[in-house]
């Protein structure tokens, strides 16, 4: 039977990996079970592994080969990515997995893993080819290396020897140093595979496919048209268990020195000469270099950070605040969520701002990347109804979870008159490739086994990574955050966040999505293509608590829709009229009349806001005219606004009010 599942000669068909032993260390912890393990079943699922692939998993505790395997045996049915679990290739692979009980502090536990390797590769003919797989918290890494070393396991005169590293690699640029140092002592750098799970995703490296095999875009990606680009990481979970981790980490170090910095290098960088890994590694390196060293004075300028606060998340439930979390300092100022604006000084990019923000426990999960292209010169819609509505062009790669790619840009409305209206297409993953869920790390895994280290970061960029991050981390431990916690948990992140792109004149790329606004009451008759338009055209914005959003007698010329928070409607005397919440609007009367503000509201708690500005709201009307009946009923029910139609919209659009009331009386 087993001889059966295991043969010894070997059989390598196009396509598998080499034939080789996985050792991982650290291999009772999480990431082994929830997603090495599923990783593997997936390869051997879709035949990437050769029968000569054996799997030795080390660590301290007490388990026997037979009782890890049952406890994996148990786990792959929570953790598999795949609906169709197939038995019979999961008893092959884990019957190829034994268990090795070691510390790997101790040096001669390595004698012992030594012996085991040899007993395993003369019986498995697994080429002398060793994958070791460091699994464990990164203080370990050090020592790993170096006694695999001493036990001489570097040695590559029978089979490759490689090692894989998992973030953090380093806590600053000397620890990282250090390490570099330490790991190249005793290896080459082709056999280091620094792992970036980012670099996994199917839509993170189809970035270089977009850019380098469609030629229409790389005329256009420099300063010459682009004026500037956005990169979004957030997430609707907070730290959860890893209290202790991130207390030591925040999310510069978690997710943007590392994830964030290498999206931004597969935007930016220059055309490699070729697909083959040092091409692509040295322009991505070549990039980083570029990035301006911020001084604390630019950090200062150009960051901005936060931590959650108490809040609710998407589902309605109690979120606690990040100082409440298991294993976090009560006083803790480990920021949750980060954002900045970086430059990056080469002749392609010069003076194109470059904005990130990332943080934990946002209202959703998105990660995108926006391009946003200059606008157009408006000369030739002068005198025309369309040049107060020239907009720029966007493409944007949603990475996930939406996967896609979409493009907006501007389209003549039918009519007789010039007006313009932005739209989009989109390509989506789903809808033109069929594939098998995975972990992410399934193809990071096969490269590893046939040495192609493209998608793994070499000393260099992990190092410049770490240079651009030090002063942003060395002028934030000098100037403790004053006002932590600055977020609610569940909301759109701190107010600062979107006052450093504002005061560019620039805003994020809008989160909202339909199903925001149909939780809005004045928008729940409306059509979703509608509901499409208008997610276009609001702008976020973000109110701190006992900021004046209007004030009365102020002319107002946009309505305000509360996405999350408190807001409350003052008279003249300051006493409170009414209190607003999640889902409620004000300000509508100025969509049709510039008028005087009857009130003044101001934000009670924090709030997340949606501003709807009246030449986005005409230029929707023209196309959706019968927001124009909500609006009007609301105008006339609550305001006792009794204008006629022709007083308060377009000629258009007041004629089909006319039509519709003849229809309906
Ligand atoms: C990890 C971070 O590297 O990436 C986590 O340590 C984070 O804090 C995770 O949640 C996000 O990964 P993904 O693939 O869910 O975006």
């Amino acid at each position: 039977m087993t001889t059966e599942l295991f043969p010894a000669e070997l059989s390598v068909t196009e396509g598998t990996a080499d034939p080789c032993i996985m050792v991982i260390f650290g291999a009772s912890g999480d990431l082994t079970r929830r997603l090495l393990i599923p990783a593997l079943y997936n390869l051997a699922s879709d035949g990437l592994l050769t029968d000569n692939f054996v799997i030795v998993a080390m660590a301290r505790r007490d388990y026997t080969t037979g009782s890890f395997r049952d406890m994996l045996s148990k786990n792959i049915k929570q953790f598999t990515t795949r609906n169709d679990f197939d038995q019979n290739t999961w008893q092959s692979l884990v019957q190829r997995l034994y268990y090795q009980r070691g510390n790997i502090d101790d040096p001669t536990a390595y004698n012992a893993l030594a012996d085991e390797i040899n007993r395993i590769d003369s019986r498995y003919n697994t080429r002398g080819n060793i994958l070791f797989y460091l699994a464990t918290p990164p203080a370990m890494f050090g020592v790993i290396t170096t006694n695999l070393y001493h036990a001489g396991f570097n040695k590559t005169d029978s089979g490759w020897k490689r090692i894989v590293i998992e973030k953090p690699f380093g806590h600053d640029l000397q620890s990282a140093l250090t390490l570099n140092r330490e790991l190249l002592a005793c290896w080459d750098e082709e056999q280091i595979y620094r792992i970036d799970h980012y670099l996994g995703k199917e839509t993170v490296q189809n970035i270089l496919a977009f850019r380098f095999s469609n030629r229409i875009f790389e005329p256009l990606w420099s300063r010459n048209f682009i004026d500037h680009i956005q990169l979004t990481v957030t997430e609707r979970v907070g730290v959860g268990t890893r209290g202790a981790y991130y207390e030591q980490s925040g999310v510069l170090r978690d997710m943007i020195q590392n994830h964030m910095f290498q999206m931004l290098s597969y935007i930016c960088m220059e055309p490699p000469t070729s697909f083959k890994a040092d091409a692509i590694r040295h322009e991505k390196a070549k990039l980083l270099e570029a990035v301006r060293i911020m001084q604390p004075e630019d950090v200062i300028r150009n960051t901005t950070r936060g931590q959650y606060d108490i809040g609710r998340s998407a589902d309605g439930s109690l979120t606690p605040a990040y100082r409440e979390e298991v294993n976090v300092n009560p006083a803790s100022v480990t920021e949750t969520f980060a954002a900045m604006k970086l430059y990056i000084d080469n002749w392609r990019w010069e003076g194109v701002p470059i904005y990130l923000r990332s943080g934990k426990n946002l209202w959703k999960k998105d990660t995108a990347i926006l391009i946003q292209f200059k606008c157009a010169p408006d000369i030739i819609f002068r005198d025309t109804p369309a040049a107060d509505h020239m907009e720029a062009n966007q493409l944007v790669f949603h990475i996930q979870p939406d996967e896609g790619i979409e493009l907006r840009f501007q389209a003549k409305r039918p009519g007789p008159t010039v007006s313009l209206q932005k739209v989009n297409m989109r390509f989506n993953y789903g809808d033109s490739f069929k594939s098998t869920p995975g972990t992410g790390y399934e193809v990071l895994i096969y490269d590893t086994m046939i040495g192609d280290t493209s998608l793994f970061s070499r000393s260099d960029l992990v190092e410049t990574a770490w240079r651009i991050a030090q002063p942003v981390l060395d002028t934030w431990a000098a100037n403790p955050p004053e006002h932590f916690p600055n977020y609610a948990a569940g909301s759109w992140g701190p107010k600062s966040a979107f006052d450093l792109i504002a005061e560019d004149g620039r805003k994020w790329l809008e989160l909202v999505n339909c199903d925001t606004l149909a939780k809005v009451p004045l928008f729940q008759p409306c059509r979703t293509v509608f509901l499409s338009s208008l997610m276009m055209t609001l702008k976020p914005v973000v109110y701190a608590a006992g900021d004046n959003i209007v004030i009365m007698g102020d002319i107002g010329r946009e309505m305000y829709f509360i996405n999350r928070g408190e807001a409350e409607t003052l008279d003249a005397n300051g006493d409170v009229i009414r209190t607003l919440q999640d889902g409620d609007f004000f300000g509508e009367i100025a969509l049709l009349l510039s008028r005087p503000r009857t009130a003044t509201v101001r934000a009670k708690s924090d709030c997340d806001m949606l501003v709807l500005e009246q030449t986005g709201f005409r230029r929707i009307l023209r196309d959706f005219p019968e927001f124009a009946h909500s609006v009007l009923q609301v105008a006339r029910d609550r305001y006792q606004i009794m204008a006629p139609a022709e007083e308060l919209f377009d000629a258009d659009v007041a004629r089909y009010l006319k039509d519709r009331d003849a229809a309906f009386t």
